[in-house]
């Protein structure tokens, strides 16, 4: 099942990023987004997108998408059969675009949000016609590069919604993970909150400075989760005796004080102006458009690491990324005509709307 026309509500950073990902892919998308900057800025993402995929793909990219800046959002999801919201983190603003997402979207197109931790239930409510095909479709900055995306589903969200949802998500290059449950911030989320809120402590005690805490973080366990994770990780850290040694030798640590995960430290101008002067001292040398691409070209060339080791099969993200590429590659020798790629394109919540014997 593929995407032969997606919408995008809200083009910033991250709605920026999937209108990338998507263009990248040959697929036509229609943007709205009330900023008066909004082109110039996804023009910026689009930048550093495409410089990315040139390091992935130094033979050539597909054919891009075409993207249309709609003045309403009823302009810009009709005929989509993905629409992407990704405003502001905002329970009364998700609930008012969702509304006319709802209202105007075709009844078999799939909804994804990009909320970082609004549950998918608490946002469906707004929508009146067809909350079945909501999902939450928790992304990564950079969206045109990290491949996973949450799907986590609502009171109201048909399975068939989720199914369809993870095919077009995988269409894109995407590792789509189902959240088994629906709670607040996911799964992605909650384990960058827990250590977030860590490194606020250690900062505002004066354990050590932002920069010490990236270096803790870079140049010793970052690597280690980039490749396996977390879990994988302290199997092997078990030695031999494996998972089963590693939590007997480590189980007492939860009883002691290791953590300060319960208690958040006072967020105030002290904190906001400590943790900005130290981060302006690590890294205000370069902009943020470097800082991009630096990112980028270090993704890619883990990715692509990733993508040799193992034998040559790859590993983790490394296969995902070695498949995405060759996709990508044959797609740039043969460009799909828009017609072909309608007609193979499946429409969306047809069967779960059926199921609810409801009409568009
Ligand atoms: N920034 C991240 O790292 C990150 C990661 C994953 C998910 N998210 C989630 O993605 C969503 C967007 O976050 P962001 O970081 O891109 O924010 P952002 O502030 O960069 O972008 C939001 C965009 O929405 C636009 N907007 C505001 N009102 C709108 C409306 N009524 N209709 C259409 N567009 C409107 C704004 O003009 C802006 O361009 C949030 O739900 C956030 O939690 C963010």
């Amino acid at each position: 099942m593929t995407i032969s026309k997606a919408a995008a509500i809200g083009g910033g950073v991250i709605g920026a990023g999937w209108v990338a990902r998507l263009l990248l892919n040959g697929i036509d998308v229609s943007i709205f987004d009330p900023d008066p900057e909004a082109e110039r800025k996804v023009g910026e993402v689009m930048k550093g997108a495409r410089r990315a995929y040139r390091q992935m793909l130094p033979e050539g990219l597909p054919k891009e998408g075409k993207l249309t800046f709609a003045k309403t959002i009823a302009e810009a999801v009709a005929d989509a059969d993905l629409i992407q919201e990704s405003v502001p983190e905002r329970l009364e603003l998700k609930h008012k675009v969702l509304a006319e997402i709802d209202l105007h979207a075709p009844a078999n197109a799939i909804v994804g949000s990009s909320t970082s931790g609004i549950k998918p239930s608490d946002m469906q409510v707004a929508m009146k016609k067809h909350p079945e095909r909501l999902v939450v479709a928790h992304p990564f900055n950079p969206v045109y590069l990290l491949p996973l995306v949450e799907i986590v589903g609502g009171e109201q969200t048909f399975p068939e919604a989720i199914e369809v949802a993870k095919e077009l998500y995988s269409s894109i290059g995407m590792k789509p993970v189902v959240i088994r449950k629906e709670i607040e911030a996911f799964v992605g989320d909650r384990l960058l909150e827990a250590a977030w809120r860590e490194a606020l402590w250690l900062i505002k005690d004066g354990i050590c400075t932002v920069e010490e805490l990236d270096d803790i973080m870079r140049y010793s366990f970052g690597l280690r989760w980039a490749q396996m994770g977390m879990f994988q990780v302290y199997r092997i850290a078990g030695g031999e005796a494996g998972m089963r040694h590693f939590m007997a030798q480590f189980g007492p640590c939860l009883k002691w004080p290791w953590t300060k995960l319960m208690d958040v430290p006072e967020f105030n101008d002290e904190l906001v102006e400590l943790i900005a002067t130290q981060s302006d001292e690590q890294s205000s040398k370069w902009s943020i458009r470097e800082l991009e691409k630096i990112r980028d070209e270090n993704l890619v060339a883990i990715m692509d690491v990733l993508s040799k080791t193992n034998g040559g099969k790859g590993w983790g993200a490394g296969t995902l990324h070695k498949d995405y590429v060759k996709r990508l590659g044959k797609l740039a020798k043969k460009p799909v005509s828009q017609a072909a790629a309608k007609a193979k394109a499946t429409k969306p919540v047809k069967k779960a709307a059926r199921a609810a014997g409801k009409k568009g």
